[in-house]
């Protein structure tokens, strides 16, 4: 691979991260980009100042969709060192999601460089309070100016890097969320399990009507059977039993979650029943009017860990714990924010550290 080369504007002044940052609003001053052609493979690896794309308006990725991306997050530790959040499975699954829309993979090693080299450049955009990070979205591209339909020749890799707070517009509280069996996200063999924009194309309308209705998102369904509860679109969903914590298992339509491997290792760390397995909405419904649900909470980079305090399924509203955290919720969210800001052992070996040099407070 080529060497990174660098095109660094001097900021003028110190950054200033606001007290409420919000999700993506707001960006760092430099992107990392390559590009892709047959003849030179991966080239021209660039990081430079963040500035407008420009495109032929043909360009495949506005028509066709052939796109993947990733969203994983860098934290400032309690001792002012900038690291990466289990990076590598993230650079995995973007290879993953590249492969399923015919778009050339990318080197792991190569690209580890270079999100460390870009956030190393802007650790000074990390915040350092806690539920707060700096949100790194890489993201491939298809840009050949063609409008047959075909896999792209040409392609764009960025990573943007955007200082964020809480994901949802409650910060860290209870969210509502409607189960739809109007529509369907994703089926098995399709695209659910590929973190490209198509996904979330088809679940605007969904998330847009149940927001007109009060709810925060949808939990969406199995596409086939409209039984089997599938994941949240922003986030993966875990049921907590009296006697069992369970997910819907990896069955091609849900998004394999990083977040969700990282709680499922740390339930299994503390002993909990945890498991992966076809949950159907009914199963949920029975367990809830017998007792037998203690909570539900949602899993996601961006969304960290999410207490529900609500889901509603046709004429069926579930309340849990009085529309408050769950306790569980609760210590999963410490534990991993722990993790995220080395306030605990990083005991799973998740945070990549970047360089000895402290971030400017
Ligand atoms: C994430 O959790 O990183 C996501 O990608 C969800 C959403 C912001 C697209």
């Amino acid at each position: 691979m080529e060497q990174i080369k660098y095109i660094i504007k001097e900021r003028s002044g110190k950054v200033v991260i606001p007290d409420n940052p919000g999700f993506g609003l707001l960006f760092t001053d430099h992107i990392f980009e390559m590009d892709y052609s047959p003849s030179q493979g991966w080239h021209n690896p660039t990081i430079k100042p963040l500035e407008n794309l420009s495109f032929h308006p043909a360009s495949m990725v506005l028509h066709y969709g052939q796109a993947v991306f990733e969203g994983l997050k860098a934290f400032r530790t309690d001792d002012n060192q900038a690291v990466i959040f289990r990076p590598q499975k993230h650079i995995e699954r973007l290879n993953r999601s590249a492969r399923r829309v015919c778009i050339p993979e990318l080197d792991k090693d190569f690209v580890m460089e270079a999100l460390k080299e870009l956030v190393s450049i802007e650790q000074d955009w990390i915040p350092a309070k806690r539920g707060e990070a700096l949100y790194i979205r890489p993201f491939l591209i298809g840009v050949d100016s063609v409008l047959g339909v075909r896999p792209s020749v040409k392609y764009k890799f960025i990573i943007l890097l955007s200082p964020v707070g809480a994901y949802y517009p409650e910060g860290f509280k209870p969210v509502k969320i409607l189960v739809t069996d109007e529509y369907v996200r994703a089926v098995r063999k399709g695209l659910g399990d590929c973190k490209t924009p198509a996904n979330y194309a088809a679940s605007l309308l969904a998330a847009e009507e149940a927001r007109k209705k009060g709810f925060t998102q949808v939990l969406w369904l199995d596409g086939i059977e409209q039984k089997y509860i599938e994941e949240v679109g922003t986030m993966n969903i875990f049921i907590h039993f009296k006697d069992e914590i369970a997910t819907p298992k990896l069955t091609g339509s849900i998004l394999a979650g990083v977040t969700r491997d990282s709680v499922i290792h740390i339930l299994k760390d503390w002993g909990k029943n945890v498991t992966e397995r076809l949950i159907s909405i009914h199963e949920v419904v029975d367990a809830y009017k017998n007792g037998n649900l203690v909570g539900v909470f949602g899993t996601g980079t961006a969304a960290i860990i999410s207490s529900v305090g609500s889901l509603t399924y046709k004429d069926t509203n579930m309340v849990f714990n009085n529309g408050k955290v769950g306790e569980l919720d609760k210590k999963l969210f410490d534990t991993l924010t722990s993790i995220h800001y080395g306030q605990i052992e990083d005991k799973f070996n998740w945070l990549t550290h970047l360089s000895n040099k402290g971030v400017e407070v």
